[in-house]
């Protein structure tokens, strides 16, 4: 069984760069030598598959309906990584019946391909949708640029994680930064704060610098770090993987893909990150 660590790449506001940290940071990963799926939980315009130009048929509605496997929606992406469109109304696994969690548990252990990373592409904010994915990762990684409105709704995400759900595996991504200095400065007078009032310390990852390329990249449905591997960004990218190897896990790591359903499915009151 593989060591599979999962991990949610989440913001409190929107377009703040979710989608293109997720989808760079997989296809950094997997060309590090690693088997990696990212899955698609936000379903807006701006979603992982149009980022890295690839098309599903079905997606995870299928999957709890018993009507595919997960291997079946699964489609390669660059790189080889394994890309897994998610469905909406995700946060409402909870409200399945015994049958239909057993098939979606099945369908996530049942999956042929060995994995060392999940990365979980989530929508922006704190509705029920978002917190299920994320307490059911080893490690949330909040996306923050460096503007009130972003630094405001990243401490509000992490205080709903902390305090409502118990969940304090967190971590930070500075995003758009002029610099790697500018990135760590906004980690620590966030972090200052994350200390004095919720009693947490934010693990500190990589910052991605602002870059141009980023842009161009998307305008041709491709990650910048297969568009332009040379790029600044990708540089930030590969960097950012490194650390992420490091991050402390200290939940149950081992158990495969079915340990993200299981997690997902877990009662409130039994969540717990001891
Ligand atoms: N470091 C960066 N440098 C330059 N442009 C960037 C950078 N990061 C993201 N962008 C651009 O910012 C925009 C928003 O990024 P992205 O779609 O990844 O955000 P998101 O958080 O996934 O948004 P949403 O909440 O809508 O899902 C995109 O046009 C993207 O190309
Ligand atoms: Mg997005």
């Amino acid at each position: 069984m593989s060591d599979l660590k999962i991990i949610g790449i989440a913001s409190g506001k929107g377009g703040v760069g979710k989608t293109t940290i997720s989808t760079n940071l997989a296809v950094a990963l997997a060309e590090a030598g690693n088997q990696v799926m990212l899955f698609d939980g936000d379903l807006g315009l701006a979603n992982a598959q149009l980022a890295l130009g690839v098309q599903t048929e079905y997606n995870f509605s299928d999957v709890i309906s018993g009507e595919k496997s997960l291997q079946d929606i699964v489609v390669r992406g660059p790189s080889g990584i394994f890309v897994a469109p998610g469905a909406s109304g995700m946060g409402k696994m909870a409200g399945l019946n015994e049958a239909e969690l057993r098939g979606v548990v099945q369908s996530f252990s049942e999956f042929q391909e060995p994995l060392d990373y999940l990365i979980v592409d989530a929508a922006a904010g704190i509705a029920p949708s978002v917190t299920t994915f994320l307490k059911a990762c080893h490690q949330t990684l909040v996306v923050v640029r460096d503007e009130p409105s972003s630094i405001a709704d990243a401490y509000g995400i992490i205080k709903v994680l902390t305090t409502e759900h118990n969940y304090t595996n967190i971590g930070l991504i500075p995003n758009g930064v002029t610099n790697q200095r500018s990135g760590q400065l906004l980690y620590q007078r966030l972090n200052a704060v994350c200390v004095k009032f919720l009693n947490l310390d934010l693990e500190y990852t990589y910052s991605i610098e602002s870059d141009e390329t980023i842009l161009e990249a998307a305008r041709k449905y491709a990650p910048v770090m297969t568009h332009s591997p040379g790029s600044m960004a990708a540089r930030d990218f590969r960097k950012l993987a490194k650390e992420i190897k490091m991050l402390p896990v200290t939940l149950r790591a081992s158990g495969g893909l079915q340990f993200f359903v299981e997690r997902m499915l877990t009662p409130e009151t039994e969540v717990s990150n001891g």
